[in-house]
């Protein structure tokens, strides 16, 4: 038994969703330590560059003591080295996320047999909510207020002039 086992939550946050706040607390209480690691997604359009959302991440997850934010740019596969750690947390809201989810899971550990993905749900009021409706609820004039973390929802303020 390793008792300093460290899980890496890895993700693209843009922005951080209280989805995505309900994981980690999840995972913090079930792992020592908690990296969430910050990165781009080579196949998704960002609105907040790294430093916004690494910043956004840190300001949410400030009170949870076992939580650090971290960025990474590359493989996840080659992070996970560098840091050894090997236990990815990734979160499953429903059936339409496991395609993509098992498949990366799979390719990860294809290309380094030591990782694990480890797959938490968040709340049942949360399976809804991803970061690309809170940008169109955003967009659009709707309210999100109470989808995403307070500091992700001023600095939102901040950036679209509201
Ligand atoms: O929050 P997202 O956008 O669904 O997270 C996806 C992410 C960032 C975890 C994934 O795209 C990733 O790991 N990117 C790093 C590059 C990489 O390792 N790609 C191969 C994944 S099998």
């Amino acid at each position: 038994m390793n008792n300093n086992i460290v899980a890496v939550y890895p993700g693209s946050f843009d922005p951080p969703t209280k989805g995505h706040l309900d994981i980690i607390s999840r995972a913090s209480k079930i792992f020592p330590k908690v990296i969430v690691a910050i990165t781009e997604n080579y196949n998704k359009h960002h609105m907040f560059n790294l430093q916004e959302r690494v910043d956004m991440m840190k300001e949410s997850v400030s009170n949870i003591k076992n939580v650090e934010v971290d960025s990474f740019s590359g493989l996840l596969a080659d992070y996970l080295v560098k840091i050894e750690s090997f236990f990815v947390i990734r979160g499953l809201r429903a059936l339409s996320d496991f395609e993509y989810e098992f498949q990366m899971a799979l390719m990860n550990r294809t290309l380094n047999q030591k990782i694990e993905t480890i797959f938490l749900m968040p709340d049942q009021i949360y399976t809804f909510l991803s970061s690309s409706m809170i940008k169109e609820i955003a967009g659009l004039g709707g309210d999100f207020k109470n989808l995403v973390p307070e500091p992700v929802y001023k600095r939102f303020k901040i950036k679209n002039n509201l």
